[in-house]
This record gives structure tokens, C-alpha cells and sequence, in this order.
């Protein structure tokens, strides 16, 4: 048998997760640079024993080995699903085809939605909701329901005897390196980007949860992705400026350029900010990842989208980079459109047809036909310092 890390996270509490390092997409959506984990628990209490989450498909082996390491998965009691995407709730079956006596332990929703992927007899699901417990002897586990982080169904499992919170998705980050926080120096980025990749969408639910979860007492945050966090603030700090939607005073610039044209207007506002003492971050969608972009959207203040016309409309990447934008719902006030087109505009009509619901006061937008010239690049230059000036306000 291999022999695995399992290490003691409190007393009686052991990671039972994996980790996979070489997986590069998520939800065919998100790049995992790092791979990524997927963090399970066990709990062992003096008369019962609880599992918490599972693994991703792919990985049941390697869990019930070390499930088996520190416990018997015969005898398991209870499998808490905190929630239903199949990266933690794939292997309910095969744990509970082989814990005869196990019995799922989810809310509601949570039923409803594990019935879209599992078949289980009603005789083996425990329906829990806000602030109900299980005893385990010794160790009892407290729910608090936390919708939409990330499905609807999504709550958090809390063992107030050694203080340990297990918020699934929540506080997580995509990497596979490390078992605690204390071993990633470069681990705040990382979270940030998975909470603009993954989090971001539901910042109200978020700060909701925060809310609900700030009296407790925690020494121990336990997430399903990534390192386990034995310094709590280092996450629960920044992550109550995410959910608030707090920005920076920074200018996200993401664009297109095929022949050079929107990148001159885009490289000229980003100078003309950098003037006016903004900072600015600059993607190109041909060659960047979208995890990183995600991960500057957390907190910038505006956004400059440069997006050439190419067959009536956005340039593809473009597109949809606007359109994940958009889905993102970052917290930014003020945006800026830029473009250039040869013989026929649509850009930035597109593109404006896809952000004006949004949120967002677009400040300028500016459409060149060919290669800027001098008073083009100037226009470009006055909305620069006009957004600056509404940024700093
Ligand atoms: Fe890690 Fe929403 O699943």
C-alpha cells in the first residue's frame, strides 16, 4: 500500500483530501497553474465518526487507503456534504457503498441537489439546517447554511470543541503545494484569484457568510481547495474587502491589438494614468491567463477594454473577455472603451451593448479608423485624465 500524508489538522481531525497536481482547467474555465486539492475530513469523536466532503472523480482509491489509515471506513457514521459539485461529492457512492451504516448528512437544498448526481435511498440522508448539530462524543458538528458559495446548496461545517471551520469552497485556493497556509508565502494572490475566478459573482452571499461566521471562535480554517489556514486572519482579512467590494486605486487594462492600433491607445491611457499617479495592470487576451486577470478584477477600481472590430463585431478573444467580465461582476465603478477597425466598426457598439447593464459608468470610448494619429491619441489622453480624475474622488 502507499503510504500518504495524512496529517492531524486538531486532535482527532485528519486531512483526507488529494491533491492533483497536473490538472491545468476547472470547469473547463479556469486555469489551475498549481493543480489544485480536494480537501476531506474526518472527524473521530468518542462514539461516531464524520467525513466531511469527498474527493473528485478519479482519486476514491487513494481516499479510502487513507481514510483506512487513520480510521475504518467500514464503520464511518456520517458523510457530511458541505456541497454538491462533483469535485467534493463524486464519491459519496463508493464511500457509502462501502460504510454500510453511513449516513449523508446535508440540507435541503443539498438533497436536491445531490439527487442530480447520486442515487441514494431516502432512509440514508440526514436533512440539516441553519444551526443544527450532530454529536460525535466529545466533538460536535454545527451547520451554517451558506448559500451560492459556490452552488445553492453550499454550507459550513463548524467543530466548535477544537475550533475548526470547514467552509468547502469558500476561503480555498487552487494550488496544489503546501498542506497549511505557513508553507506558501505567495498564498493571499493565489486565494484572490480563486475568489475573482470563483467567489467573486456571489460577494453579497459572501459577506453574508462573514457576517454569520464572525463571532465564532477559529483557530482553524479549513477550506476544500488548497492550504489549510492555521493564521485564520490571513484570509478572513482580505477576504472581508473582497466581499465589500473595497477597490484600489488601480486601472485593469485588457485588450486585443492585431496590427498594433489598440494597442497604441491602450499603452497611451495606460502612460496618461501612470502620469496621473494610477496604477495600472495590462493583459493582452491573445496570450494571457484569464485566472490572472480574474484575480486583478477583484480590486480595480476601472477597467479599459481595447477591442479591434474583425468581421463586423469584437475580435473573438475580445468577446469574451468582455462577456467574462461581465459574468464576474467585479466591484469596478468606471470603464473605458477602445478600438480600432479598418473598414467598418461594430466593436464598440458590441461592447457597449454587453457592459452598459452592468454597474459601471463608462467614462470614454474612442473608435480610430486604421493607425491613430496624433489627435486621436490625444483624445485618448483626455479620457485618460478624466478617469483619473473621477478615480481619485
Ligand atoms: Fe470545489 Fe464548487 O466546487
Amino acid at each position: 500500500m502507499e503510504i500518504y500524508n495524512v496529517p492531524e489538522i486538531a486532535r482527532d481531525v485528519f486531512w483526507v483530501g488529494s491533491k492533483d497536481w497536473n490538472r491545468r482547467m476547472f470547469d473547463a474555465l479556469v486555469p489551475l497553474p498549481q493543480g489544485t486539492s480536494y480537501n476531506a475530513y474526518l472527524v473521530k469523536g468518542k462514539e461516531k465518526t464524520a467525513l466531511i466532503d469527498t474527493v473528485n472523480p478519479g482519486f476514491e482509491k487513494e481516499f479510502e487507503e487513507k481514510i483506512n489509515l487513520v480510521s475504518s471506513l467500514e464503520k464511518l457514521d456520517y458523510l457530511i456534504m458541505n456541497h454538491a459539485e462533483p469535485d467534493h461529492s463524486s464519491a459519496i457512492r463508493y464511500i457509502m457503498d462501502r460504510a454500510p451504516d453511513s449516513v449523508l448528512v446535508t440540507t435541503d437544498r443539498g438533497v436536491k441537489m445531490a439527487s442530480l448526481y447520486h442515487d441514494l435511498p431516502d432512509t440514508r440522508i440526514k436533512v440539516v439546517a441553519e444551526g443544527d448539530s450532530l454529536e460525535l462524543g466529545g466533538k460536535t458538528l454545527h451547520f451554517i447554511e451558506a448559500p451560492w458559495l459556490h452552488w445553492p446548496e453550499t454550507m459550513f461545517t463548524y467543530l466548535p470543541e477544537d475550533e475548526v471551520l470547514f467552509p468547502c469552497d469558500f476561503f480555498g485556493a487552487h494550488t496544489a503545494q503546501g498542506v497549511y497556509d505557513e508553507d506558501l508565502e505567495d498564498l493571499i494572490p493565489l486565494a484572490k484569484r480563486y475568489y475573482g475566478e470563483i467567489m467573486m459573482p456571489f460577494g453579497k452571499m459572501g459577506a453574508k457568510a462573514l457576517a454569520k461566521i464572525k463571532d465564532l471562535n477559529i483557530k482553524i480554517i479549513a477550506p476544500s481547495h488548497g492550504p489549510i489556514y492555521k493564521n485564520p486572519r490571513r484570509i478572513l482579512e482580505p477576504y472581508a474587502k473582497w466581499t465589500a467590494g473595497e477597490t484600489e486605486n488601480k486601472a485593469l487594462i485588457v485588450y486585443v491589438s492585431m496590427w498594433g492600433s489598440t494597442e497604441l491607445m491602450v499603452r497611451t491611457i495606460a502612460e496618461t494614468l501612470l502620469k496621473e499617479g494610477i496604477d495600472v495592470v495590462m493583459y493582452d487576451l491573445a496570450v494571457s491567463d484569464t485566472g490572472d486577470i480574474a484575480r486583478e478584477l477583484v480590486d480595480s477600481r476601472a477597467i479599459i477594454l481595447g477591442a479591434p472590430t474583425v468581421l463586423a463585431g469584437m475580435h473573438p478573444l475580445a468577446l469574451y473577455g468582455t462577456y467574462l467580465v461581465k459574468a464576474l461582476n467585479p466591484p469596478a465603478k468606471y470603464g473605458v472603451i477602445l478600438g480600432s477597425f479598418g473598414w467598418g466598426g461594430g466593436a464598440l457598439k458590441q461592447a457597449g451593448e454587453i457592459l452598459v447593464p452592468s454597474k459601471m459608468e463608462v467614462v470614454g470610448t474612442l473608435q480610430v479608423k486604421g493607425k491613430p494619429r496624433e489627435e486621436d491619441l490625444k483624445k485618448v489622453e483626455e479620457i485618460g485624465r478624466e478617469l483619473a480624475q473621477k478615480m481619485r474622488i
